[in-house]
């Protein structure tokens, strides 16, 4: 694993505060048609209002718009339902004027989706905020039965999990939240959809970091997707002796452990780094030591502004001693044991199942090389893309490639023009590196490990990473063989399971000794594939098959772990 230190950790965490982007995140419809009709309010809204203090204002004005549109308020502000007259006093502060425009019907939480568009990606950031699409919240509640059980959501956002849980009581369900404008959000969609009842939403600000020991009661189930990597350079750490990481969701989930039943529940959206790395051993530790974790679900693709994989897990408050964690993907399910983890160094939860587990163990038992004696290097950072880079080609400017364009052998073609002057850069590589006459560059966040070739001494961004290999015995063109490889694809996946390709992670990986024969073949296959016979790539995968001596049962693995059942 890339080791970051703490300062760049901070860099990289202030830029993203100082995001300006909007992104519209659109796994969250339900009705792909919906996302014209929001595009066209959020227009409309952009152009009566123009700053972004504002949103509170907006939402109120939604809000009540939408008790308007479903006739639980007049337009005078009148209603007979006394949680709906609570709400308007409640809100009345805030409130602006009524909008004259109506919601796209549809959706469960159109508020919702509207106020994650007007935030920045650096607001989100900042506090963590992402909602869960629906698909994912009905998964991980799928298995509530009891329609009668105390339910919390204790960074409830605008109520995903709420919303979808089924209660014969809206009375039982409890949220909490640090953000204004989504609790009440969250209200207002709890009058619509229980509009039969009369009940107060039970929705709550409060910070779960350092409030929750202030919440009375004891639940059946607390679920949730805390926020990831959020800032908590102000909770007292020593209320959390047991927790040193810092890290927001093991707060989170701590806090949330001493607030269950016995035999209650809770389940979680995690990062993937909550199985694997070793900064949340504590965490790990924690539950393991002190709850059953029954399960592990790895879902297989990230949502919008969500750069990493990502787990869900169940975790009941119950003593058991020896016991296996099912953990599942969309191929298959193992069991891992519980004692075997926690005695482990830094209590890792492989993810990886026995028969994987069977096959990486046959490929690193070969006498192998790896790429720690290569070259690496960033691509540039400019400081000014906007201004620097040039759609149009201009005598004196060089081509300069992003990420985007690198794909599996070969770069698509390029986009972009740059004046190449080295002292105007913020980041810049030695100019023997962009120059060398072959090299392999790789985009840095990509699902697979995809590495292109160049030898026409091309520049390149900073969302591409370059290699320049040195392999005893291995030509360029035959290590890109590998690296684009289906096995290089798998073992990178089952080991490492990040979308980020990391050196330190590259450098690991088993390259074969081979006869120069052998080096000499697969440096010419590559060649036909660069140029443009992409049928060869299948005859690559099979050579690199058989130099690991796999069998057919263990290529139809590795197939499945890579593109699921083959019918
Ligand atoms: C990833 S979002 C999830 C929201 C919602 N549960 C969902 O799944 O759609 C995380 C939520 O945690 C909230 N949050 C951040 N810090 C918090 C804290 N200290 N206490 C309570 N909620 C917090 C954010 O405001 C945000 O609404």
């Amino acid at each position: 694993m890339e080791k970051i230190s703490k300062d760049n950790k901070r860099n990289s965490r202030a830029n993203k505060v100082m995001s300006t982007k909007i992104i519209i995140p659109k796994e969250l419809f339900n009705e792909k048609e919906n996302i014209t009709k929001v595009m066209e309010i959020l227009e409309y809204i952009k152009k009566r209002y123009n700053k972004e203090e504002k949103i509170h204002k907006i939402m109120t004005s939604l809000c009540l718009n939408l008790l308007i549109q479903k006739q639980l308020l007049t337009k005078k502000l009148e209603t007979k339902k006394s949680n709906v007259r609570n709400f308007v006093n409640e809100y009345n502060e805030y409130f602006d004027d009524l909008l004259e425009i109506s919601l796209p019907e549809g959706e469960d939480d159109i508020l919702g989706i509207i106020y994650q568009c007007l935030q920045t990606e650096g607001k989100k950031n900042e506090k963590g905020s992402y909602y869960t699409p629906k698909s994912i919240v009905k998964n991980m509640i799928k298995d509530i039965k009891n329609t009668n059980a105390l339910i919390l959501d204790p960074c409830c956002g605008t109520g995903m999990f709420l919303l979808n849980i089924k209660t014969d009581n809206p009375n039982n369900l409890y949220g909490t939240d640090i953000d204004d404008i989504a609790i009440m959000i969250c209200k207002i969609n709890l009058i619509l959809k229980y509009k039969e009842y009369e009940f107060e939403p039970k929705i709550k600000k409060l910070d779960f970091f350092t409030e929750s020991a202030s919440i009375n009661e004891q639940f059946d189930y607390i679920i949730t997707n805390p926020p990831w990597g959020a800032d908590t350079s102000k909770v007292d750490k020593s209320f959390f002796y047991e927790i040193d990481s810092g890290e927001s969701f093991s707060y989170v989930i701590y806090n949330a452990s001493k607030l269950l039943k016995e035999c209650g529940k809770m389940i979680f959206l995690l990062p993937i780094s909550f199985t694997n790395v070793k900064v949340h051993a504590d965490i790990r530790k924690y539950l393991l030591g002190n709850y059953k974790i029954n399960n592990i679900i790895i879902y297989p693709k990230n949502f919008s502004g969500v750069v990493t994989k990502f787990v869900s897990i169940e975790v009941e408050n119950r003593d058991e001693h020896n016991y296996n964690i099912l953990i599942s993907d969309t191929n298959q399910n193992s069991l891992i044991n519980k004692e075997e983890i926690l005695n482990s160094y830094s209590q890792i939860i492989s993810l990886v199942a026995e028969e994987e587990k069977r096959i990486i163990d046959i490929i690193y038992q070969r006498d192998y090389s790896t790429l720690k004696d290569s070259k690496w290097a960033l691509g540039i950072v400019t400081g000014d893309n906007k201004n620097k880079l040039k759609k149009e080609y201009k005598s004196g400017y060089d081509k300069i490639y992003t990420g985007k364009e690198i794909s599996e052998y070969s770069l698509l073609p390029c986009k972009n023009y740059i004046e190449y002057k080295r002292e105007d850069f913020q980041q810049v590589a030695p100019e023997e590196i962009y120059r060398a006459k072959e090299k392999i560059v790789y985009k840095f966040v990509s699902k697979n490990i995809t590495f292109a070739y160049d030898d026409k001494q091309e520049l390149f961004l900073n969302s591409a990473n370059i290699l320049i290999p040195n392999i005893e015995g291995l030509g360029t063109k035959t290590i890109l063989a590998f690296l684009n490889s289906e096995l290089f694809r798998f073992v990178y996946l089952k080991r490492f399971n990040d979308v980020k390709i990391l050196r330190g992670n590259l450098e690991q990986l088993p390259f074969p000794r081979i006869s120069k024969e052998k080096d000499n073949k697969i440096s010419r296959m590559v060649d036909e594939v660069l140029n443009g016979n992409n049928r060869i790539k299948e005859d690559i995968n099979d050579e690199i098959y058989t130099i690991f001596e796999l069998n057919s049962n263990e290529i139809n693995t590795i197939k499945e772990s890579l593109y699921g059942k083959i019918k």
